[in-house]
């Protein structure tokens, strides 16, 4: 028998916590609340078959091809093949271990919000998970690409404390732009500035590669690479896919499309390589060189730029 929180209408239904079908998240999101909790008994059975799914056919792929350090990370975890996680317990795993936890939310999350909140070592951790019959292709994140795909890496704590710095960026940027009087250029700079946050964000947390132990080989550190089954395998063995040492003035320059395997991804040496090149970030942004980046994706939103300048 599964129970309704205290907080729900009494006329809800639950439905489970399907992507893009959870009345919860419905109801939150019409409620404007974007941090919620985990109504972990919402969970259907489907729910987590997906989940079961979804973790015994990555495993031995991540064997093959996640960097050491998710694989550390995911073992430190404890997360159990056959549920969907509970964000509290992966959290008392976490915790100790760099100060970060999974914080619940409905839905996008603007820019700045978002980053603000990796500076405080929290990450917005989305509960669905995707329908069971489409395990493959999925536009929006779900729970399996956040805690499976994300969480493991926040265990490491280089690479937590480049979070932390990327965090950093965001404050930076929304100082700048918001020592600008004119508004239409005001917003031309924090688009430019966003795009190319975005797109670093894009070609290292959420699709980067890494040299391996040995020097000699990559494995995979990117987020959207690691909860994905066909373009974990893609990205390391195919030949469509050009792989080039990351450069800065490269990557904050390159459009990208979300709905296809990526052709052109970005190796770092280390993670303490990955946190120097947040550090020149910032230093490009504060020189102004992120002020007029080439055009084209990621598209900025108005919620975007609205997060930022809502601070002043
Ligand atoms: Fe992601």
């Amino acid at each position: 028998m599964k129970t309704v929180p205290s907080n729900v209408a009494p006329d809800f239904v639950p439905s489970g916590l399907t992507t893009t079908q959870a009345p919860f998240i419905e109801e939150a999101q019409a409620k404007g609340e974007l941090y919620i909790y985990q109504p972990y008994e919402l969970y259907s059975d489907a729910n987590h078959e997906a989940w079961r799914q979804l973790y015994a056919r990555m495993a031995p792929r991540w064997q093959q091809y996640a960097n050491e350090h998710f694989m550390k990370g995911i073992g430190s975890l404890c997360l159990n093949p056959e549920r969907v996680p509970k964000l509290e317990e992966v959290n008392q795993f976490l915790c100790p271990l760099t100060g970060f936890s999974a914080k619940p939310v409905s839905g996008y999350v603007p820019a700045y919000l978002f980053f603000d909140c990796l500076r405080n070592r929290e990450f917005p951790t989305t509960i669905t998970i995707r329908d069971a019959a489409k395990l493959d292709y999925l536009p929006e994140p779900d729970i399996f690409h956040d805690i499976a795909g994300h969480v493991p890496m926040h265990t490491d704590k280089a690479f937590a404390d480049t979070l932390v710095r990327f965090g950093d960026c965001a404050h930076t940027a929304a100082e700048i732009v918001l020592g600008i009087k004119d508004r239409d250029e005001q917003v031309r700079r924090l688009t430019s500035i966003i795009k190319a946050m975005a797109r670093f964000f894009w070609f290292t947390i959420e699709f980067g590669l890494m040299k391996d132990s040995a020097g000699k080989g990559l494995k995979v550190y990117g987020s959207g690479l690691l909860s994905s089954y066909g373009e974990i395998a893609h990205c390391i063995e195919s030949p469509d896919v050009q792989r080039y040492p990351i450069q800065l003035e490269w990557v904050i320059n390159q459009y990208f499309e979300i709905d296809h395997y990526q052709p052109l991804l970005f190796v770092v040496d280390s993670f303490d390589h990955l946190f120097s090149l947040v550090d020149e970030l910032e230093k490009w942004m504060l020189d102004g060189r992120l002020n007029n980046v080439s055009p084209g994706e990621p598209g900025v939103s108005e919620a975007d730029l609205e997060s930022f300048l809502a601070r002043g």
